[in-house]
């Protein structure tokens, strides 16, 4: 049932981008200072390039002119008459520039973590209310630990990138475009080489990504299984141990480890091998600009003006530009190594943001509760694929009065489970329809369809938290009376006093503290205490004894005599005393009546009786549990 990689997401950026929210503000404020940032880190070199131009100086000149220049455009700005008083005060300026492109930083640092967090936090808010309004049929679509792993270390990646595109996507190309111009202002003609080696560079970066984008995706692929495989594992490690099946689990885990290593291997050799090339280009680059430079300069005798017009101060200033240049063109192949690795993470986000939620409330649905227990289905099939060939369900069309209780029998995989599970509306009909209280279910708002019905489910949960807690699920304002009402009727009352602090004792997460049977009784008390108008037990006493099973049936009829109660049962003792028994066969329903009906008319209930007494008979404590026939 586990979707394998997400579709290629449509429109996915823009539905994350909806998650920036209120964090816009320090999103464009970390851009904007970052800007600021290279702004000042630019010029730094043009005032160091001043600095050593006076200070290599010969000339016998007694006024000294910090000028900003561009191109051929000088821009006198102060004049000093003393040599040493021009460099300290040049000196200063630098650290000034460079206190305010620190601080500049900084705070773009911060914005930019408040923005990602921010971000993420509403990112991981949004997915989770998706997914907590999700109809059984969506769940059925993601596995669960898919979906921890989306809400988590998707997210992380998603906001990682985020950080990186506000600072870096900002930074990278901005200081990219200002370097390149200040330094073709600086020498025209040096700046031939970067018309050289900037393309190769460029070749050479898109050809390792090419190469590497692949390889990134499957080990993506493949870190996704093992993340699967890894919380499956941990959530099913008792039967595990069970099993003895630790050794061929670690097999197992060693075996997609191993893969993943050599995918991340094979993806990250290009990186290691792209890198060396790119800074081996860029001290090529410096070279040739040092030896064309740097030659006219010694050239000229007095070392100080080139042929060229390039003085040693320029030249300085110029080899610290190429620095910025080609740290920028790293930083974009970092950006788009980050961008891969969490497109991947997007499409997986987007998927669960995409999914269409089948079971919601119909935009006329009715603001009432059901009037009263009744169900009808009239003609019902049901699909789980919504494939009319396919039917888990078929031709079903049963009518139970309100305050009758009813048994549902048959055997395993004959859809008792699924029958009632059309009544709270966890699935949708394919065809015909199901009635609560005479109104269609589709027509209530599901929340007041739901609070009607208490349901113990096949595959009941409790929660950590103490056993109050768990029971006040029923009914959040529930007094300890009502709560002790409840739990009496499910003999749930008499084990709860039995532990040292009643009902304020601990559950632990899914209720691995208390014995099967004491568990399944909790969860009819927490059932009961909504006070439902229609109450469904799901193979609900299975792990309890019959003396208290027939203790449950009979608390539940003297206390909840209006109820509409309904109980699957594998044992026949469980239900026989039902006012109707449904007999369940492949998808149909096989028989109704009550017992002594059944008994004369239905051939698969008789002898399901029968093979049960002899059970019973043949070994007491077992109540009779035999495998139904199909
Ligand atoms: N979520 C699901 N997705 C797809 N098929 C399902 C799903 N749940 C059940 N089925 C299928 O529907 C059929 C009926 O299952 P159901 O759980 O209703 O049986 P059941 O009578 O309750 O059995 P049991 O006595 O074992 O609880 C089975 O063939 C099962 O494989
Ligand atoms: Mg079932």
């Amino acid at each position: 049932m586990k979707r394998d990689m997400a579709p290629k997401a449509k429109g996915g950026l823009k539905k994350l981008a909806s998650c920036v929210g209120r964090y816009k503000t320090p999103s464009v404020l970390a851009a904007l200072l970052v800007a600021c940032e290279v702004v000042f880190e630019v010029f730094i070199p043009l005032i160091m390039a001043q600095i050593v131009n006076v200070g290599m100086s010969e000339e016998l000149t007694d006024s000294f002119t910090f000028e900003l220049a561009l191109g051929d455009m000088h821009q006198p700005v102060f004049t000093l008459h003393n040599r040493i008083s021009f460099i300290v005060v040049c000196g200063a300026i630098m650290v000034v520039m460079a206190l305010i492109s620190l601080a500049c930083g900084v705070l773009s640092g911060k914005f930019a973590a408040v923005a990602s967090t921010g971000f993420a936090s509403n990112l991981r808010q949004k997915l989770f209310y998706k997914v907590e309004n999700f109809s059984f049929a969506n769940l059925d679509h993601f596995n669960t630990a898919s979906l921890v792993t989306r809400l988590t270390t998707d997210v992380t990646n998603i906001q990682n990138s985020y950080m990186m595109i506000v600072r870096t996507l900002v930074r990278a190309p901005f200081m990219l475009i200002m370097a390149l111009c200040m330094a073709i202002s600086i020498s025209p003609d040096l700046s031939i080489i970067f018309g050289i080696t900037l393309p190769l560079l460029i070749i050479g970066l898109l050809v390792g990504l090419k190469v590497a984008f692949p390889r990134f995706e499957r080990m993506l692929h493949k870190y996704d299984d093992m993340n699967e495989s890894t919380q499956e594992n941990l959530i099913g490690i008792r039967a595990v141990k069970a099993f003895v099946r630790e050794d061929n689990e670690i097999k197992r885990f060693k075996k997609v480890s191993e893969t993943v290593q050599k995918l991340q291997f094979s993806a990250e050799k290009i990186i290691v091998i792209a890198f060396p090339f790119m800074q081996l280009l860029i001290y090529a680059c410096i070279l040739f600009i040092i030896l064309f430079g740097g030659r006219d300069i010694i050239n000229s005798g007095n070392g100080i003006k080139n042929a060229a017009g390039l003085t040693l101060g320029d030249l300085m200033a110029f080899l610290s530009y190429v620095m910025q240049i080609m740290m920028s063109l790293m930083m974009v192949a970092m950006i788009f190594m980050t961008i891969v690795m969490s497109r991947a993470s997007m499409d997986r986000i987007v998927e669960v943001l995409d999914e269409k939620i089948d079971i919601e409330d119909a935009p006329d649905a009715e603001d009432v509760l059901p009037a009263d227990g009744s169900i009808d289905f009239d003609n019902v099939d049901f699909s789980y694929s919504r494939n009319s060939d396919v039917l888990n369900l078929e031709n079903i069309d049963l009518h139970i009065k309100s305050g009758e209780t009813i048994g549902i029998i048959g055997g395993t995989g004959s859809a008792k489970t699924t029958l009632v599970q059309l009544i709270p509306r966890l699935y949708d009909v394919l065809d015909g329809s199901v009635k609560v209280g005479g109104v269609d279910v589709r027509r209530y708002k599901i929340d007041n369809l739901r609070a009607a019905i208490g349901m113990v489910l096949q595959k009941n949960v409790l929660f950590s938290g103490t056993i109050k807690e768990n029971l006040m699920w029923g009914n959040p304002n529930a007094t300890q009376e009502e709560i002790e009402h409840a739990a009496k009727a499910a003999q749930a009352h008499d084990f709860i006093m039995s532990f040292p602090k009643g009902y304020d004792s601990d559950l632990s997460q899914g209720g691995v503290n208390v014995s099967g049977g004491q568990k399944q009784r909790l969860c009819i008390a927490r059932a009961l205490l909504k006070h439902p108008k229609i109450m469904i037990l799901d193979d609900s006493t299975s792990a309890v004894d019959t003396a208290t099973d027939a203790a449950i049936r009979s608390g539940l009829k003297k206390e909840f005599g209006d109820t509409t109660v309904i109980i699957i049962a594998q044992r026949i003792t469980s239900v026989q005393d039902a006012d109707r028994i449904i007999v369940m066969n492949n998808g149909r329903i096989s028989a109704i009546g009550n017992h002594q009906q059944l008994l004369e008319t239905s051939e698969i209930y008789r002898d399901v009786y029968t093979s049960q007494q002899k059970g019973r008979s043949d070994d007491d404590n077992e109540g009779g549990k035999q495998e139904w026939q199909r």
